[in-house]
């Protein structure tokens, strides 16, 4: 595919005022919906994606009330070890026999997923809705992650398709699990979470038809998730591990991936990613973190090389995720571990414009008028907007002209809205433009299905159109919170999102 970069650079910013910020008088008009005055549904008990928001709620609270004070404590108790028993000598020589042994199960696929080069969006209960795997998609992202859904949950899922936006919804009981749209089924990877091969693959099944590849989540370290052995559950039972892997492998005609987090000790991990990578997967990503760090703990880049040098004796990607910022530090971040792509999480939560190699748009001006006429185009329910919303955080100067009060002002006219129109009374934009932007959104991506975004950063660098951040001032920068009272607020939003 030709590389367009500078037009597609340059056409960015135009049409994105374009489209967001058009006077009234030429709005274009919703086609064929009718939307409640806010064009949300109600903010009711809906599940989002995986996850019934009052228990995750009750989950948050739970786990915040238990979560330790010290930094690096496990919230779960002993954590067995993934090879008891094994000198680490004997660790060394198995990964070398690993290594010299053939994949286990070598496929191709009608459609295989290029997993490299690229800024990925991360796994995300709560925030990797729709709305949010859109806008990075629209942004640069190269692929996005689903948030996790447990086996159980989508197994048995009712599959419905919107006849005029196309959106897709698999629900169960009292609301959507998974809602996806095919626009973004070519760069889509549907994470599972699983402790058991059949149920994978039987989950794997219901959806197999909307998304480009499958992950099995093997990093989530709370309570509720490694109690039954899923997530980084699944860290201390490789054979498990192994074993769902497999199922998918032989079962589903998709790309599989695994993401795992760092063990303590590097020679075991060496391991684990040496039998990880033989089984036939298409890609490894690796959270560098332990099962035990919390998020705000900074993670360990430096352990990262060694396994990013096994997948290349495999021709495996290996991706990089832990305090990616996106064009930030992807150049430090490649240098240190050699990984070609970095999962963005929380840096994307904050503002999912970070992909964009001329640099982020403004989260309050630019990226929430996005959000609102992509969530009622979706129907996406107002309490995961809402949520959303509030994970923004408003960009800095330059990327930003709003005044340093007009910012926190923002916050609090996010975390106080009852509905979109609250917010779109506080800053005069239209809604009604949601298919305008999936039109737009088809345009970017037919451009460039394979789009090298690092290259594209480059041209944009020489090209002089890039715009950064300013260097935040502390009291923005730690939002006023303590760094303990952070660690706080942290476990208990992982405790809602489990991963
Ligand atoms: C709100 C939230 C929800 C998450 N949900 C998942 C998930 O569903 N699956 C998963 O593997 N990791 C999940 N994670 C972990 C992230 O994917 C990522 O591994 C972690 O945040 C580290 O990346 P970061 O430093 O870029 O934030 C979640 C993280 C956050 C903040």
């Amino acid at each position: 595919m030709p590389l367009r970069v500078e037009s597609l650079v340059s056409r960015l910013s135009s049409r994105l005022s374009s489209l967001f910020l058009t006077p009234k008088a030429t709005m274009p008009v919703a086609v064929g919906r009718s939307p409640s005055p806010s064009g949300e549904r109600p903010a009711k008990k809906a599940k989002v994606e995986g996850v019934v928001a009052d228990v995750a709620a009750a989950a948050a609270a739970a786990a915040a009330a238990a979560a330790p004070k010290a930094k690096g404590k496990s919230t779960d108790g002993p954590i067995p070890p993934s090879f008891p028993g094994l000198t680490t000598e004997e660790i060394v020589r198995r990964t070398e026999v690993e290594m010299a042994l053939p994949i286990e199960i070598p496929r191709t696929y009608p459609y295989e997923l290029n997993y490299r080069d690229k800024l990925v969006l991360a796994p995300m209960v709560r925030t990797g809705t729709l709305p949010t795997r859109l806008l990075s998609l629209y942004y640069g992202a190269g692929l996005v992650w689903s948030p996790e859904i447990v086996d159980k949950a989508i197994i048995g899922a009712t599959r419905t398709v919107d006849p005029v936006t196309g959106v897709i919804t698999y629900s169960k009981g009292q609301g959507p699990i998974f809602t996806t749209h095919p626009i973004e089924k070519p760069f889509l990877i549907f994470q599972i979470g699983s402790a058991n091969p059949e149920l994978a693959v039987e989950a794997a099944k219901v959806v197999e038809q909307d998304v480009a590849g499958v992950d099995l989540n093997c990093g989530c370290p709370k309570p509720f998730s490694t109690h039954s052995g899923m997530g980084a559950g699944l860290l201390s039972t490789p054979d498990l591990l192994l074993d769902i892997l497999r199922a998918l492998l032989r079962n589903i005609n998709l790309p599989v991936s695994a993401k795992i987090r760092m063990l303590p000790e590097q020679e075991p991990t060496l391991l684990l990613a040496a039998k990880i990578l033989r089984t036939g997967v298409s890609n490894l990503t690796v959270h560098c973190r332990t099962r035990s760090m919390r998020p705000n703990t900074v993670a360990m880049w430096d352990r990262l090389g060694d396994i990013v040098k096994l997948g290349a004796r495999r021709n495996l990607p290996v991706i990089c995720n832990g305090d990616g910022e996106g064009w930030a530090n992807w150049d430090k971040i490649r240098s240190t571990t050699g990984a070609t792509s970095v999962m963005l999480a929380r840096s994307a939560e904050k503002n999912p414009s970070v992909f964009q190699p001329s640099g982020p748009e403004c989260a309050i001006k630019v990226i929430i008028p996005q959000l609102l006429n992509i969530a009622e185009y979706t129907a996406n329910p107002w309490g995961n907007t809402k949520f959303l919303l509030m994970q923004f955080k408003p960009s800095p100067a330059p990327i930003s002209t709003l005044s340093k009060q007009e910012r926190k002002e923002a916050s609090e006219v996010m975390s106080r809205a009852k509905s979109a129109q609250d917010v779109v009374d506080k800053y005069g934009f239209e809604l009604g433009q949601g298919k305008a932007f999936m039109d737009e959104l088809e345009v970017r991506l037919k451009a460039h299905p394979e789009w090298n975004v690092w290259e594209a950063r480059k041209v944009a660098e020489g090209e002089g159109v890039v715009v950064e951040a300013a260097v935040e001032e502390e009291e923005e920068a730690s939002n006023g919170s303590t760094s303990e009272e952070l660690d706080e607020e942290e476990a208990a939003a992982n405790a809602a999102h489990p991963a």
